[in-house]
């Protein structure tokens, strides 16, 4: 999109993305409205055809049917007919660890794998998602599901500023969030229901440094809110664990945290203190110049158990970038550290869970028009950094949404 000038430039986003791995949102259209709950079954032979046997990604149907279920737009879709397969398991639960998984995924650096990362650390932490709850996204409060399932993805970008979506996002069943998820202020323009809020501990870590000052003082919690784990790195593993035990981290980068108030004591060590100078702790400290709250003593709120956290599976991660996102970047000195985005994992797992997906805030052919995200009080232009393809990514949703499978909030 010719924004990339050149080595410098490069280094200095890939520095940047490296150390915050923020997220650059996408948008999305409520300009026509769902078809809604007409009448209309959902065709649940065909479906659970289509969906195949090994279909564990939403759990048990039950209830009000589906008019326009994204399934059957996919299989209507000469293109994507041959790209989805909703049967490929969404989140990795301890059930399916194996010696065989360990002999696959440590073919893969993270997050496509545990090449290079301790398998201790990764049993320990698979083995407290033994339930049949983190095999599955929709659990919640054992309640019924719904056998249409509307989910809204809520990007961070700035075309949510103004945009009046609150009351259609809070509309849908699911609301995902993620990264610098701001509410407060926002509620007219971006609703306030959470769902699920996605994240890799250095996105949120990094989004709380980043987006303090802009209100984003605290990770979502709630109830009947879940956590989304992406896995990009064995920090990941290790929070996990910890938040689900309620303890302090005990190793790593986050040593110290104490990722749910149920823990013993509150988070100790300052950002940058006794941590090898990686580049990734040297970016986050050039970020935290700028960082003026109090830093945050938990994460997650007081609930700890397993049921609370959902971890999403290396070889999903890897199917979508194979399937949906391959980009060029794959090829280039970027190649290792190219991922799809904080934004596009939660929508393309919405994708892979619900009946009907919008997208709100996630980047559109105008992005230009907005600012980076909708909680900046001045306009600044949206940021490529190098370890995603925001514009393969652009293309993906507008083709996804000309295809009837999402809709994406344009303006
Ligand atoms: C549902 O789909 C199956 C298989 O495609 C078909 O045999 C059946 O008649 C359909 N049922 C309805 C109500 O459309
Ligand atoms: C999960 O729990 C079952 C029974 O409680 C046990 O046999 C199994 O080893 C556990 N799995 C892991 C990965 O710890
Ligand atoms: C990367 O390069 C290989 C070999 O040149 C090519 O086959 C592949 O299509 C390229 N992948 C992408 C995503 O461009
Ligand atoms: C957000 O919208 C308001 C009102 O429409 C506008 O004044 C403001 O400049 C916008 N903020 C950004 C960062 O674009």
């Amino acid at each position: 999109m010719g924004l990339l000038h050149g080595p410098l430039f490069w280094l200095l986003l890939l520095l940047l993305a490296a150390c915050s791995g923020l997220l650059f949102a996408l948008y999305f259209s409520a300009a026509e409205p769902y078809p809604g709950p007409r009448s209309g079954a959902r065709n649940a032979t065909s479906s659970r055809a289509f969906i195949g046997p090994k279909a564990s990604n939403s759990g048990t149907r039950k209830g009000l049917p589906c008019r326009h279920p994204l399934y059957l737009a996919i299989q209507r879709h000469p293109h994507f007919r041959g790209l989805f397969d909703l049967s490929t398991p969404v989140l990795l639960s301890g059930a399916v660890f194996t010696q065989e998984l360990w002999d696959s995924l440590s073919q893969h650096k993270a997050p496509y794998g545990w090449q290079g990362l301790s398998r201790q650390a990764i049993a320990s932490t698979l083995s407290l998602l033994n339930g049949s709850e983190s095999a599955e996204l929709f659990t919640i409060s054992g309640k019924p599901l719904s056998d249409c399932i509307r989910c809204a993805v809520v990007g961070n970008g700035g075309i949510l500023n103004g945009s009046r979506q609150g009351w259609n996002i809070d509309a849908h069943d699911y609301v995902f969030r993620l990264n610098g998820a701001v509410i407060k202020g926002f509620e007219k323009d971006v609703g306030t229901k959470t769902s699920f809020y996605g994240f890799t501990v250095n996105t949120m870590k990094n989004s709380l440094i980043s987006y303090w000052n802009l209100g984003f003082t605290s990770v979502p919690q709630g109830q009947d809110l879940r956590y989304i784990f992406i896995p990009s790195d064995i920090r990941d593993y290790v929070m996990l664990r910890s938040a689900v035990l309620g303890v302090p981290v005990p190793e790593g980068p986050d040593k110290g945290d104490s990722p749910a108030r149920t823990g013993p004591r509150p988070a100790a060590a300052p950002a940058s203190s006794s941590r090898p100078p990686t580049r990734n702790t040297m970016a986050r400290a050039a970020l935290s110049t700028s960082f003026v709250g109090p830093r945050p003593q938990t994460y997650f709120g007081p609930e700890a158990s397993a049921s609370k956290f959902k971890l999403l599976h290396p070889d999903f991660i890897s199917y979508l970038r194979e399937r949906f996102l391959k980009s060029k970047l794959i090829n280039t000195t970027f190649g290792d550290l190219y991922m799809p985005s904080t934004g596009a994992l939660m929508l393309l797992t919405a994708l892979h869970t619900c009946d009907q997906v919008s997208a709100y805030g996630f980047i559109t052919s105008n992005y230009w028009k907005f600012s980076d995200h909708y909680f900046e009080r001045i306009k600044k232009p949206l940021i490529f950094y190098a370890n995603h393809d925001l514009s393969l990514e652009a293309a993906l949703w507008r083709d996804l949404h000309k295809a009837g499978i999402l809709r994406l909030y344009q303006r």
